[in-house]
């Protein structure tokens, strides 16, 4: 056999095996590379002062689960201070930490003049902080012609400003230790778009661009890492408490979450994420993860197929079900 066809076959495998990993992919392939070869949680998460916001439900909550297993200490941020304890108990049942380890404080992501105190409130208990995941936030179910202006707004201070706000009050703090994460749920939205959500992307279109910002700001200290993790359909509330037309409502239910992917799994990815230092992730099944990668390649074909699934989204919403369920439910894989 001639070099040259033996270098063509290898060629022809080597796609073959990145297309498998690719159909079978739940997260993008740096991602799923990492998962395999790459620094485990166990190892490299141990022993460090981790500081959640939105930790009362949904992600937040689950986070606070997994890292309590690791030896972390703990500051579990929200509103709802009798959901944050009862999370806090959990992960004292569950986990390998004892009370001394986790602090409850509330925390409102858009009351921003209290965000130094909070600061300061940490640094206090634990001396450092090592880790800021800023998970805390809220999406909408409403098209823009039939929602108020102040919608808007609300999910530009909650989703956008509340995580520049703390992240200014903790930055100063890393940038002394010159070491620290600063990790931020984004979203696979604040990517692509889609319908129904336009204040939502908006936010988190806006949250890359002032972390992709900074993080090249940052290129003096290399032991500060910024992370955009953006998962995108995850079993959580974030549909019920999603905005809609008025500021005072939400969508008030879950729908049919049973095809997304499972909170646990989404976490799992994000702390490999967290110990590999990964600067961008995505976390979704198909056939958003393949729409993430195509917006990358061929936006033209990505806009097109969005405003096809975008008209789909709408139909759905107005019959009562949640947004993505007819097309995503016939691809649900189940991890756990
Ligand atoms: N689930 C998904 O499909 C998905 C996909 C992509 C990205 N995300 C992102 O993941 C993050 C977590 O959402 P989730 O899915 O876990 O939804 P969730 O179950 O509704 O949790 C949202 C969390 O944010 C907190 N929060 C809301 N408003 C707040 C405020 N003003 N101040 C402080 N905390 C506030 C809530 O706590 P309180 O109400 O107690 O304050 C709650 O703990 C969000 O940033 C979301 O955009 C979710």
């Amino acid at each position: 056999m001639s070099w040259e066809l033996l270098l063509g076959l290898c060629a022809l495998l080597l796609l073959v095996v990145q297309l498998l990993r690719f159909l079978r992919a739940d997260g993008d392939l740096t991602l799923m590379w990492a998962e395999w070869q790459g620094r485990r949680p166990e190892w490299e998460l141990t022993d460090m002062v981790v500081w959640v916001t939105g930790a009362s439900s949904g992600i937040g909550e689950e986070l606070a689960y997994q890292l309590s297993k690791l030896g972390v200490s703990l500051v579990l941020s929200a509103r709802r201070v009798d959901e944050l304890e009862r999370v806090k108990r959990k992960c004292l049942e569950n986990g390998n930490l004892k009370g001394k380890d986790i602090l409850v404080l509330p925390l409102d992501l858009t009351n921003t003049s209290s965000h130094e105190v909070a600061t300061k409130a940490v640094l206090q208990e634990f001396g450092k902080i090592d880790i800021l995941v800023n998970n805390g936030g809220r999406s909408q179910r409403s098209l823009f012609v039939d929602t108020s202006l102040d919608v808007y707004k609300e999910l530009i201070d909650l989703n956008y400003l509340g995580t520049v706000s703390l992240t200014k009050c903790v930055l100063p703090h890393m940038i002394e230790r010159k070491q620290g994460k600063i990790v931020t749920v984004n979203s696979l939205m604040g990517i692509l778009s889609v319908s129904l959500a336009s204040g939502y992307c908006a936010s988190k279109h806006a949250l890359r661009g002032f972390f992709n910002g900074l993080r090249s700001e940052l290129g003096a200290y290399p032991g500060i890492t910024i992370s955009n993790i953006c998962p995108g359909p995850v079993q959580s509330n974030i549909v019920k408490n999603a905005l809609t037309e008025e500021v005072m409502k939400s969508v008030g239910n879950d729908g049919d979450q049973s095809y997304k992917m499972a909170t646990s799994r989404c976490v799992r990815l994000m702390l490999i994420s967290m110990a590999n230092d990964l600067k961008e992730v995505w976390i979704s099944d198909h056939p958003f993860l393949l729409l993430a990668y195509l917006g990358q390649y061929m936006p033209t074909l990505t806009w097109w197929l969005s405003s096809k699934l975008g008209k789909r989204r709408i139909e759905n919403f107005r019959s009562g079900m949640d947004a993505d369920f007819s097309y995503f439910k016939p691809l649900k894989k189940k991890h756990d």
